[in-house]
């Protein structure tokens, strides 16, 4: 499903929606350059399913976990991630179907994975433009 986002307000709308399709289980992969968007859809998506805490960056923190109204929500950011050890470091691998995890930079290692929804986040430099292209 392709999406053109002209604001916060339309990318929240966006996440909002999303969120609702999900049952708790689910692998979400985000793509896209840095300040796309990621961790803004990431942000209306956990506040969607009732985290009520901020999404920090997880840039600088590598992980980071939430308590939903759907189970537990990890979010990682592989930007950081030079190898598949740093994946172990991190407890990747246990996460897995254990609630939704939620990926920033997913396509450095996406081969790993088997079952996931990706999110392309575009933009064009155009102020607060993003093309959003949910593929489940
Ligand atoms: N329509 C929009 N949707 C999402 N973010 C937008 C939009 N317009 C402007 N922005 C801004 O773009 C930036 C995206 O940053 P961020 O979410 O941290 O990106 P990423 O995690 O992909 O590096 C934020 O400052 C956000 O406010
Ligand atoms: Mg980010």
């Amino acid at each position: 499903m392709k999406y053109t986002s002209k604001s916060l307000k339309d990318t929240e709308k966006i996440a909002r929606e999303f969120g609702k399709s999900l049952k708790g289980n689910e692998i979400i992969c985000l793509v896209g350059d840095l300040g796309a968007g990621k961790t803004t859809f990431t942000k209306y998506l956990l506040s969607s399913l009732g985290v009520e805490e901020d999404v920090l960056s997880p840039t600088f923190i590598l992980r980071s976990d939430h308590k939903s109204k759907k189970g537990m929500v990890y979010h990682f950011d592989w930007y950081r991630m030079d190898n598949k050890e740093d994946l172990l470091g991190v407890d990747f691998f246990d996460t897995l179907y254990d609630g939704i995890v939620i990926i920033e930079w997913a396509d450095k290692y996406i081969r790993i994975l088997d079952d996931y929804k990706k999110i392309v986040i575009n933009f064009e430099g155009k102020d607060n433009i993003r093309y959003i292209d949910i593929i489940r």
